[in-house]
């Protein structure tokens, strides 16, 4: 099995940092954008019985079995002009946006559906954006407070995306993410094909959350009073390193010959400009507003935690087709 197919085996964890979570303070949740996070934060809502909408581009049937708990589907594809309408989305209190700006750096959600939104009766519109808006520090650690200064075009794009939705009168809450690891997404699959680089640049980290946690720390403030959740929060782990230390453990944990040592500055100019681009930055993104201000404890602490737990689920038989991944892209 590749750890792209696990089951979402921490469900119980999920649910029980949000066990303050009655389903009666809830309508319906719209999860805009079933892709790895909104898929996994759906279906756990779906799981605590709230009632709960994903959309996909792609019209689909629901994956699982009538006896399972899941979310409805709803089909939004901004481009084709493809959306909901008013009735469709009647009874929706709570919204979380996991669509990214789109190739013109716009934001399709709030171009399609903004005036649609408006006129819900919104308790809570959530909305995933990036730590890239800090921009490059050297290093230096970075919180909630911190100027935002965006060094490439993609997280200009997206702070342009945080300022307009700040301007609609919505109950808006900003949540900024580094890298996204969990099943599927960990170095396992390129050490064990040998695709796996081993790249080193003096002093550079990467921060990072693991995917349960981020779900898990979406349901734990959303457990809390309204007035309680600040209007922009960190959702990271509390161990930025570097790729080595990361790709180190992993091969570790795997048995594996780690590849041979590259320094950044030789092979840069073979990397994509995409990748360079990610090496490009230096920041510490700190979670401490999540973890000491809002009392969420991260199941993950580091990498080393969640690594360990996706490889041990690789190991034991999948038991529960409803919480199925679906593909990745
Ligand atoms: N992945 C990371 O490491 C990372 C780091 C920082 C921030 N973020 C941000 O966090 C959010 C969630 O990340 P993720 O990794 O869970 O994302 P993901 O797996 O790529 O899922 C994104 C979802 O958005 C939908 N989508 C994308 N572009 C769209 C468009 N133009 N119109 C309509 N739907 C569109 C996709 O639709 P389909 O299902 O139809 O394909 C998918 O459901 C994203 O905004 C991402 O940019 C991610």
């Amino acid at each position: 099995m590749t750890d792209q197919s696990v089951n979402f085996r921490n469900q119980a964890a999920v649910s029980s940092a949000a066990a303050g979570l009655a389903a009666d303070r809830f309508g319906r949740v719209l999860v805009l954008g079933g892709g790895y996070t909104g898929h996994r934060f759906a279906t756990a809502l779906a799981r605590l019985g709230i009632a709960t909408t994903v959309s996909h581009r792609q019209a689909r049937e629901p994956a699982q079995p009538a006896t399972a708990p899941g979310p409805s589907q709803l089909h939004f594809d901004p481009a084709q002009g493809i959306r909901p309408s008013l009735e469709d989305l009647e009874g929706i209190t709570h919204v979380l946006v996991t669509i990214p700006p789109d190739a013109a750096g716009r934001d399709p959600v709030l171009d399609q559906l903004g005036d649609l939104l408006a006129e819900l009766p919104l308790q809570w519109l959530g909305y995933l954006s990036t730590t890239g808006v800090y921009g490059d520090t050297g290093g230096a650690w970075v919180d909630e407070t911190s100027a935002t200064v965006p060094g490439l075009e993609r997280s200009r794009s997206r702070l342009a995306c945080e300022q307009a939705w700040r301007q609609r009168n919505l109950p808006l809450q900003l949540f900024r993410l580094p890298a996204i690891y969990g099943p599927g997404r960990t170095p396992f699959q390129d050490l064990r094909q040998g695709t796996a680089r081993l790249i080193h640049k003096p002093g550079q980290v990467f921060c990072r959350i693991h995917v349960d946690d981020l779900v898990g720390a979406l349901l734990h403030n959303l457990a809390l009073p309204a007035a309680s959740r600040p209007d922009t929060l960190i959702l990271a782990d509390a161990y930025p390193c570097s790729s080595s230390e990361t790709l180190g453990y992993a091969a570790q944990l795997l048995d594996c010959k780690l590849p041979v040592l590259q320094p950044y500055h030789q092979i840069a100019a073979t990397m994509s400009p995409m990748a360079r681009s990610f090496w490009s930055e230096n920041r510490r993104v700190s979670s401490t507003l999540l973890r000491q201000g809002l009392g969420y404890s991260l199941r993950y602490p580091s990498f080393r935690e969640g690594y360990r737990a996706i490889l041990s689920a690789l190991d034991q038989p999948a038991t529960d087709p409803a919480a199925l991944e679906p593909p990745m892209r």
